[in-house]
């Protein structure tokens, strides 16, 4: 199916609430559970996505949701990059759509609106840690639509499914960037 196919006007993204976590985390368990763009193996508890949105929400960070016609299909959020505090302007996206309605413009409308959150915050640059850089030909198109660059690839950094993983850096500029002070 096209991204022309899907009704476009019933894509909403919005801040994910309390009650959108157990689907969320029905997305992202089959993405750990299926796929090698998460390198964890074992899905996270209901109450661990629970306490995972916590500590975004406290970084004063978004945690958006694409819903259509009230369906979940669809997530992304932005963490703090490293804890330590000369990091403090760098973060990093995550973004997951529901399997089965992939390729319709979702991710691109999610991460879209992460990175304008974002830029309305003092952050000013964005990476992107995709795994399994070779066979996640979806994520670095949706990161490169955007206005992510590639930065490199770490060789063989995960292993998952039997086999080593790559993974590739993205990264993107938010609002100034670093051409003025924060
Ligand atoms: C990666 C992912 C979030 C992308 O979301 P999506 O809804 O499938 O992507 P979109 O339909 O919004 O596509 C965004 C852009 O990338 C392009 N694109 C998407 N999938 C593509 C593919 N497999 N091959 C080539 N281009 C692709 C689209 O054409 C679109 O560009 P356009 O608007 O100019 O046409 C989604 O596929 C996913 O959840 N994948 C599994 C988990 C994952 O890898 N998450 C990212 C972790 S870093």
């Amino acid at each position: 199916m096209s991204l022309a196919t899907l009704p476009q006007t019933t894509l909403s993204v919005t801040d994910a609430s309390i009650e959108d976590m157990a689907a969320i985390q029905q997305i992202y368990a089959h993405h750990v559970l299926y796929g090698p763009a998460s390198f964890e193996e074992a899905p996270p508890t209901l109450e661990e996505m629970q306490q995972r949105r916590n500590n975004v929400l406290a970084a004063g960070l978004p945690w958006l949701v694409a819903k259509m016609e009230e369906r979940v299909v669809g997530y992304c959020y932005a963490t703090t990059y490293r804890p330590r505090p000369a990091y403090r302007y760098t973060i990093e996206d995550s973004v997951y759509v529901a399997e089965g309605m992939q390729g319709h413009g979702i991710g691109k409308a999610l991460l879209g609106a992460l990175i304008t959150r974002c830029e309305d915050g003092p952050w000013r640059q964005m990476l992107a840690m995709i795994g399994d850089a070779a066979g996640n030909v979806g994520s670095l198109a949706l990161h490169r639509k955007l206005g992510f660059t590639s930065i490199g690839t770490l060789s063989g950094v995960g292993f998952k499914f039997g086999g080593w993983l790559d993974t590739h850096i993205m990264q993107r500029p938010l609002s100034d960037g670093n051409h003025s002070l924060p």
